[in-house]
């Protein structure tokens, strides 16, 4: 396939990790680059992202900077499916220079498909225990990995896909800890110890991503990002806001987004 684009792809074996969430928040972080951005939501289930997207596009006043997006829903006809992503990231592709996939929590044909296609995979994970089982088996007595878990399995499967493709160079992985509390201080440096010991076992860069803050939840339903707070939006900035924006812009510098855009 000639894809022009570099292609994301946020992705856990887990709802509710915040893939949709920061999926959203990359986009429009592309789009304020000069990035021309598309997106894909293969977890048509649940259509956060389409629904995040569709509560944008219905915003009064200002414009806002949108995506080319299209949702891929599944059915029973697996193949169809397949067929109908391919076309949409072709097709997208030609015309963007990012691409960025949103899949479910869980496995399916259609999201092992499209990990397959990640020059960069994205995986929120909160930041406890029952989280990181999803990438790794941990005893609970010497509190040491014992093997890499399903979808880190699934993910390595997917860079094999993609090297038998031909695609150059592997895929870049970057596990992101999202919904980080400022309490459980012990809880922290135990995740930040095993997710260290795994990300050299398992080939992924940790990176320290976004604090729990109720704001997310309530941009949802506007449709809007950190990025589009303050005049004009109907949401004042506040010193949570300024610091949840720090964080996004440090993510955004530690993923180097910034290196997929054209040069200009
Ligand atoms: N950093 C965060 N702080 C607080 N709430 C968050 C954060 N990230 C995500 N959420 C919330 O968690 C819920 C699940 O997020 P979502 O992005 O839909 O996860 P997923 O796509 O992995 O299922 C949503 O209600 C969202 O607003
Ligand atoms: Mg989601």
């Amino acid at each position: 396939m000639g894809t022009e684009a570099r292609i994301i792809v946020v992705g856990n074996e887990k709802g509710g990790t915040g893939k949709s969430t920061v999926a959203m928040h990359l986009i429009v972080s592309l789009l304020g680059m000069g990035a021309r951005v598309a997106s894909i939501d293969l977890d048509a289930r649940q259509a956060t992202l389409s629904r995040y997207v569709e509560n944008r596009a219905r915003r009064q006043g200002r414009a806002l900077p949108m995506p080319e997006h299209v949702a891929v829903p599944p059915t029973a006809d697996v193949a169809a499916d397949e067929a109908r992503f391919l076309e949409s990231l072709q097709t997208l592709s030609a015309r963007h220079d990012v691409v960025l996939i949103d899949t479910p929590g869980s496995d399916q044909p259609l999201s092992r498909l499209g990990h397959s296609y990640a020059d960069l995979l994205i995986t929120p994970l909160n930041d406890s225990f029952i989280d990181l089982d999803v990438l790794a088996k941990v005893d609970p007595d010497s509190m040491k990995i014992t093997r890499p878990s399903h979808y880190a399995e699934m993910v390595w499967e997917s860079k094999k896909i993609r090297a038998l493709r031909g695609q150059r160079g592997g895929a870049d992985w970057f596990v992101l800890r999202n919904r980080l509390s400022t309490l459980d201080a012990r809880n922290k440096r135990e995740m930040e110890r095993l997710l260290g010991d795994l990300a050299r076992r398992i080939g992924f860069q940790c990176v320290g991503g976004l604090c729990e803050r109720v704001i997310y939840r309530e941009l949802f339903l506007e449709g809007l990002t950190l990025l589009d707070l303050g005049p004009g939006s109907g949401v004042e900035m506040s010193m949570s806001h300024v610091a949840a924006r720090q964080e996004l812009r440090r993510l955004v510098e530690a993923l180097g987004l910034a290196s997929l855009l054209p040069p200009t």
